[in-house]
C-alpha cells in the first residue's frame, strides 16, 4: 500500500499499527486499547489471533469480549484503595472473584465501623471523669486505628455527569446535502449521496473501516469540501462536530482555553462548573490538550459540544476511549438530547442507545428507515 499513513482512515491506521506490532519479533506485546476504531471483522480477527498467540502480552482494554477470549491473568488497578490486585485467572472467573473480594471488604468495613462506634461511645462517657480521661483518649486512638486498617469506603467511580442542554431553536431541516461525491486520486469514496437531517432526528452512518464515514461527516461539518454537490445549513442551524481523532482540539490550547472558545458566553464560574462535571478539576484545567489521555480528550471535546448550543451533533465514534461508566453516561445523554444527531460508530450498544430513525450505509450511500436487522449488520460488519 503506497498511501501515506496520515491519510488512512482511523481503522485503517490502527490495522497498520497492529500489524507492525503483532508480527514483530518482540517477546512481550504491550497493547493499549487495540480494538478502538476497528470494525467488527477486524476485532474478531484480533480476538482469534490473540487467543491463539503463544507469546506473552499485556493488554489494556475496555472491550470485555476481547478480554474474555484472550487473557489468563488480570491486574485490577483499584483507584479507591490505590492498590493493584492480582488475579491469576481468566476474565469471567476474575469478575466473580472480585465481586467476592469486594463483598468481603464491605463486611470488614461494616464490622470495623461498628467496633469503632462502640469504642467511641464508651470513650465519650469516660472522658468526663478526670481519672479516666487518659484511658478514653487511648480508646479514641484505637477506634481511629481500626478504621484506618480497613479499606477506605468505596467512593463512587469518577464519572462525567452528562446532560446536553436544550438546543437553540432552528428550522425544520437544519442540514441538507445533495449529490455529494468525494474522491482521493483514483479512489472514489462515495458518489451522489443525498441526505436531509430533520430537526431532532437521529441518524446513524454505518460502513466498514475505510468506507468513507469520516469523510462524510467532515463534509457535513463544513471542514472539508465535496468534489461535487453541496451541503447547506437550514435556518438557525448550529452544527457541533466531534472528530474521530480529536482533530478539532487545538493541542497548544489549554483545557480552559478550549472550552472558552467553544462557549464564549460562559462566565468563569459556569466554565468551572462545566469542566468539573467533565472531571477536569484544579490544575488539570491548565494542561495543554496535546498532553491529555484519549479518554480526557474525548471528555473535553464533548464538553465543548455541550456548551456550543448546537442543534445538530455530528459524532464520529464518540464512545472510543471511554471507560464503561463514562460510555453509559454519554449514551444516556444522547438518548435524551432533543437536537438532531448523526452518529458514526462500530459500537452496537451506542446505536441501540440512540434508537435512530434512519440509517445511511456507506460507501453505497443507500438510506433506509432503521430496523433491528441493521444491528446485525454492525455486528457482522
Ligand atoms: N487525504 C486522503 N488522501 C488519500 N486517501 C484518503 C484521504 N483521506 C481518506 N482517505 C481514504 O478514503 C477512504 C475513506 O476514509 P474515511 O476516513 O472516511 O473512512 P471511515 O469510514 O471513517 O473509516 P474508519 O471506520 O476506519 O474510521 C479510506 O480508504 C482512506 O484511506
Ligand atoms: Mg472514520
Amino acid at each position: 500500500m503506497s498511501q501515506p499513513l496520515g491519510t488512512l482512515s482511523g481503522g485503517q491506521r490502527r490495522r497498520v499499527e497492529l500489524t507492525r506490532i503483532l508480527f514483530s519479533d518482540a517477546d512481550v506485546l504491550l497493547l493499549d486499547e487495540p480494538t478502538n476504531h476497528l470494525d467488527a471483522d477486524s476485532i474478531r480477527w484480533l480476538r482469534k489471533y490473540l487467543g491463539a498467540y503463544e507469546g506473552g502480552f499485556i493488554v489494556i482494554s475496555h472491550d470485555t469480549e476481547l478480554l474474555e477470549d484472550t487473557v489468563n491473568k488480570v491486574w485490577h488497578l483499584d483507584a479507591n484503595r490505590q492498590e493493584i490486585d492480582l488475579y491469576s485467572m481468566g476474565w469471567k472467573k476474575y469478575l466473580l472473584a472480585r465481586e467476592t473480594d469486594e463483598k468481603r471488604r464491605k463486611r470488614e468495613r461494616r464490622n470495623a465501623q461498628s467496633q469503632a462506634d462502640t469504642l467511641r461511645k464508651q470513650a465519650e462517657k469516660m472522658r468526663a471523669k478526670a481519672t479516666k480521661a487518659k484511658a478514653a483518649q487511648s480508646m479514641f486512638k484505637r477506634a481511629d486505628r481500626i478504621l484506618a486498617d480497613t479499606a477506605t469506603e468505596l467512593k463512587k467511580d469518577n464519572v462525567a455527569k452528562l446532560r446536553f442542554p436544550t438546543p437553540k431553536p432552528c428550522g425544520r431541516v437544519p442540514l441538507m446535502a445533495e449529490n455529494l461525491s468525494r474522491s482521493y486520486g483514483s479512489l472514489e469514496v462515495f458518489t451522489d449521496v443525498d441526505l436531509a437531517i430533520d430537526r431532532g432526528s437521529k441518524v446513524v452512518i454505518l460502513g466498514l473501516n475505510g468506507a468513507g464515514k469520516t469523510t462524510m461527516l467532515r463534509i457535513l461539518a463544513g471542514v472539508d469540501q465535496p468534489d461535487t454537490g453541496s451541503r447547506e445549513l437550514g435556518h438557525g442551524a448550529i452544527v457541533g462536530y466531534y472528530a474521530q481523532e480529536h482533530e478539532t482540539l487545538d493541542p497548544g490550547a489549554t483545557v480552559w482555553e478550549s472550552l472558552a472558545s467553544a462557549g464564549s458566553h460562559l462566565n468563569d464560574t459556569q466554565q468551572r462548573t462545566v469542566l468539573g462535571s467533565f472531571l477536569f478539576q484544579g490544575d488539570a484545567v491548565h494542561k495543554p490538550t496535546g498532553v491529555l489521555s484519549g479518554g480526557e480528550k474525548t471528555r473535553l471535546a464533548l464538553a465543548c459540544l455541550v456548551v456550543s448550543g448546537a442543534n445538530v451533533l455530528l459524532l464520529d465514534e464518540p464512545t472510543n476511549n471511554l471507560d464503561p461508566a463514562s460510555r453509559a453516561e454519554v449514551l444516556n445523554a444522547l438518548a435524551l438530547y432533543e437536537g438532531a444527531v448523526v452518529l458514526v460508530t462500530h459500537d452496537p450498544g451506542a446505536v441501540r442507545a440512540l434508537n435512530p430513525e434512519r440509517v445511511l450505509i456507506l460507501p453505497d450511500g443507500d438510506e433506509d428507515l432503521w430496523s433491528q436487522d441493521y444491528i446485525e449488520l454492525i455486528e457482522l460488519a
